[in-house]
């Protein structure tokens, strides 16, 4: 049982770690929870690689984390998850200028935006939040077999709750869109694809976790209307009674809300044993339906991990090997 819950910290579950001569590389990692891992890591001496599509935005990020960690060791990357050109490109820029990556976040991420298409024509949210990350981390796997903690945490949601994948149609070409059933399926993506590498490479001690974060106000709220955030906000407040506590506990700050993946990224008792999707700080259950938090069974299911999988590979042309 986790030592660390909802109210922990990003430094609470790294308190005592020493990171130093560790690299890690965080997709959107210049903003909200991708910063405040960056932050938070960069704190305890790890080597950070801050990724994002946007080269000011993360030269702002980067001088934000040194006002509180003077001497942070930070690079910036450019890696647009909505172009695979641009993916493909940071993954061979990564191999020339890094020797490992002992922690991968894959961490960025769109929510609930109007029908989009990525440049390779992919629904925006799967083409970003999935397809995005299944390639960059096809080429940042070499770096992170090199690494010592050989770890990859992929943020998802609970959001997963919303929607399977439909590995028919991900991309809406017949059904009506719809941005939340969109961001469900990309985020149970996440989770199907947690599954997927932990299948092909526990063998060669890569292990993979999923990380619900909580509910953060951050960026990710850019594209909602008031009718969202009403049906986001009662969401939550039922979230809340449901586990006996007040509406107002249900958001967390950004330190706590980053604090799941860092504890995914760096907990002892996480050794080995990925595959699995954690909220809180700790290893959700399967959920029976019936509950507000847990994992789904269909985002857990080796088979639909499996299908995700082709269909990626199919999808974008890339291969595993
Ligand atoms: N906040 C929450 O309540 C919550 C709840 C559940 C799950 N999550 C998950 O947590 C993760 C982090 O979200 P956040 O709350 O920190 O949101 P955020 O502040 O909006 O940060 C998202 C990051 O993703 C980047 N990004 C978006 N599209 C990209 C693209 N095409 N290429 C490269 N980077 C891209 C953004 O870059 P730009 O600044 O350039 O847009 C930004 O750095 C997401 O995966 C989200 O789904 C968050």
């Amino acid at each position: 049982m986790s030592q660390f819950d909802k109210n922990s910290t990003t430094d609470d579950v790294l308190a005592g770690k020493d990171l130093s001569g560790k690299t890690v590389f965080v997709t959107g990692g210049n903003s909200g929870l991708g910063q405040e891992t960056s932050r938070a890591m960069a704190a305890k001496g790890a080597h950070v690689v801050l990724a994002g599509r946007d080269q000011a935005k993360l030269d702002a990020a980067v001088a934000a984390i040194r006002e509180d960690v003077p001497d942070a060791n930070l690079d910036t990357i450019i890696c647009d998850l909505g172009s695979l050109d641009s993916v493909r490109a940071c993954g061979k820029e990564a191999n020339e200028r890094f020797d490992k990556i002992d922690l991968l976040i894959n961490n960025a991420g769109v929510m609930a935006c109007p029908l989009g298409h990525t440049k390779d024509g992919f629904e925006m949210q799967f083409g970003t939040n999935h397809l995005g990350h299944f390639v960059l981390t096809k080429y940042l796997i070499p770096l992170v077999e090199k690494g010592e903690d050989k770890r990859i945490v992929n943020l998802s949601s609970r959001g997963h709750h919303f929607e399977g994948v439909d590995y028919d149609d991900v991309n809406f070409e017949n059904r009506e869109y719809a941005p939340f059933v969109s961001y469900g399926q990309s985020k149970t993506a996440n989770v199907q694809f947690t599954v997927g590498l932990e299948q092909r490479f526990a063998d060669k001690g890569i292990h993979a976790y999923a990380v619900h974060p909580g509910g953060i106000q951050t960026n990710l709220g850019r594209h909602l209307t008031e009718e969202d955030m009403e049906f986001l906000r009662d969401r939550m407040r039922k979230s809340a009674e449901a586990a006996g506590e007040p509406p107002e506990s249900a958001w967390k700050t950004i330190p706590q809300g980053a604090a799941t993946q860092c504890w995914a990224a760096t907990a002892d008792e996480l050794e080995g044993k990925g595959g699995v999707y954690c909220e809180d700080c700790h290893v959700a259950e399967q959920d029976d339906e019936s509950r507000t938090g847990g994992v789904r069974s269909y985002a857990i299911d080796p088979e639909n991990a499996n299908k995700l999988w082709a269909l990626s590979e199919q999808m974008t042309g890339e291969s595993y090997g």
